[in-house]
């Protein structure tokens, strides 16, 4: 009788599919959370081995940044390298149109300017990140802005119509504000129901100024990766 995988065996099943995506010489994004982070630790094994060489990586956070750093993986910033061949990502919720929710790990600026800098955004996700529609997990969907007068912002967010009476929380680190790694504030939105157009919601989050950025990833992805019970599934 084949026996369940866990959670994490998943997350590594399908990170270490994505890393099929990455040639010797190539410049790739290396995404945050604890998915990408198997990606990030197979490159390392495969420079070490020899098996990948050349490669030069942009990373999405100062966490993924030291991780990659102590596996002895060539890193740039997108200022050395505006040009990626791939980048390699987590998500915290995928519709069927593979637009994701991001950011839950509080990383989402760095990542979306990584991922639209790259030619292929491969997205790794176990089952679980499956939503028939964007906000249906009910947990956040987190919109970075600036420490500037937050609760006005964070007052202004919720009033937005096209979030139709979502409820915003200032994300905490304990009994002080968790800051982001460009110094910003986060606010995690919370949603009832899916939300109806996601489209229509990033350009409205979009105009308020003091947004920085938010976790709508739309028409990003290239490639998904599902990993499930019936094992490793492509959708692109
Ligand atoms: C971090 C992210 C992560 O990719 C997302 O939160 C998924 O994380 P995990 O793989 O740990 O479930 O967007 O900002």
């Amino acid at each position: 009788m084949a026996t369940k995988l866990s959670q994490d065996e998943l997350k590594q099943q399908a990170a270490w599919k994505a890393v099929e995506y990455v040639q010797s010489g190539m410049v790739i994004g290396l995404g945050t959370g604890s998915t990408a982070a198997f990606a990030v630790d197979r490159i390392g094994q495969l420079l070490k081995e020899n098996t990948l060489r050349d490669i030069v990586a942009v990373p999405t956070s100062i966490r993924t940044y030291e991780q990659a750093k102590g596996l002895g993986i060539p890193l740039a910033t997108l200022d050395e390298q505006p040009e990626l061949d791939v980048a390699i990502d987590g998500a915290d919720e995928v519709d069927p149109a593979l637009n994701v929710v991001k950011g839950r790990g509080g990383a989402l600026l760095r990542e979306k300017m990584v991922e639209l800098a790259s030619k292929k955004f491969v997205c790794i996700v176990d089952e679980s990140k499956l939503v028939s529609g964007l906000g249906g997990s009910k947990d956040a969907m987190p919109v970075e802005i600036v420490q500037f007068c937050w609760k006005y912002n964070l007052e202004r967010l919720q009033k937005l119509p096209e979030l139709a009476g979502a409820s915003a929380k200032l994300r905490m680190a304990g009994d002080k504000p968790y800051v982001t790694d460009n110094s910003n504030y986060i606010v995690d939105l919370y949603f009832q129901e899916p939300i109806k157009d996601a489209y229509a919601a990033a350009k409205a989050i979009s105009a308020c100024t003091g947004v920085v950025d938010h976790g709508l990833f739309l028409d990003m992805v290239d490639v998904c990766i599902i990993a499930g019970a019936d094992g490793v599934r492509l959708q692109d």
